[in-house]
């Protein structure tokens, strides 16, 4: 169990790192007080211009992916099925994007983080997912929708392609968490005050 615990923690810890802040805060912009005022990719972007996004987004996945990779490293000494310790890991690395313990509990929207972990977990499932995202994004021009809809859809992806029920419920959960993180950005849709993305720095 204790070994469990830490791995959880372990993994809410690196979840944690704000690779946002880690890329803004030298070039002197504060993605948390600026444009959408979301400590992400997508903000970055906006903000610093693509590159800088596609950075953050990187830094913001993989943290997800490395966390699993410790997960596998661990499965042996830990007694439980190895779908629920991998299941939990995703679900505390993205926990820890959402809820920083280094930004006292606040974060970003999950969205990279997600990603990251669902592309080790269920690869196919996440792979529908992001050309849901990029459909959605080239057809509406608000890669919130893509977020939106590629989340809501991921748990349906995941049960229809056959993976473990774990990684259904992971899934779910975090998308009910993501959709919650974006109720700013709902309300701008349905007042049509959204900012496209074709408004993002190149
Ligand atoms: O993944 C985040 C995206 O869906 C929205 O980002 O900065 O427009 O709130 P932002």
């Amino acid at each position: 169990m204790s070994n469990l615990i830490f791995l959880f923690f372990l993994s809410y810890l690196l979840g944690s790192i704000p690779f946002a802040l880690i890329v803004s805060l030298p070039q002197g912009v504060d993605p948390r007080k600026e444009g959408s005022k979301n400590p992400g990719a997508t903000n970055v972007a906006r903000l610093l211009g693509k590159k800088w996004g596609i950075i953050t987004f990187l830094g913001d996945s993989l943290k997800g992916v490395f966390a699993l990779f410790i997960a596998y490293l661990f499965l042996e000494k830990i007694p439980y099925p190895k779908e629920l310790v991998l299941a939990g890991t995703a679900f505390f690395a993205v926990l820890g994007h959402l809820f920083s313990i280094f930004l006292k509990f606040k974060g970003g929207k999950g969205v990279a983080t997600t990603i990251g972990v669902f592309l080790v977990l269920a690869p196919k499932a996440m792979l529908i997912s992001l050309i849901i995202f990029f459909i959605a994004v080239f057809i509406s021009n608000y890669v919130s929708v893509g977020s939106l809809l590629a989340t809501a859809l991921l748990p349906l992806n995941i049960f229809l392609m056959n993976y473990p029920s774990e990684y259904i419920i992971c899934s779910f959960f975090l998308a009910i968490l993501i959709w919650i993180k974006h109720k700013d950005n709902i309300k701008r849709l349905l007042k049509g005050e959204e900012k496209t993305w074709r408004k993002i720095k190149k």
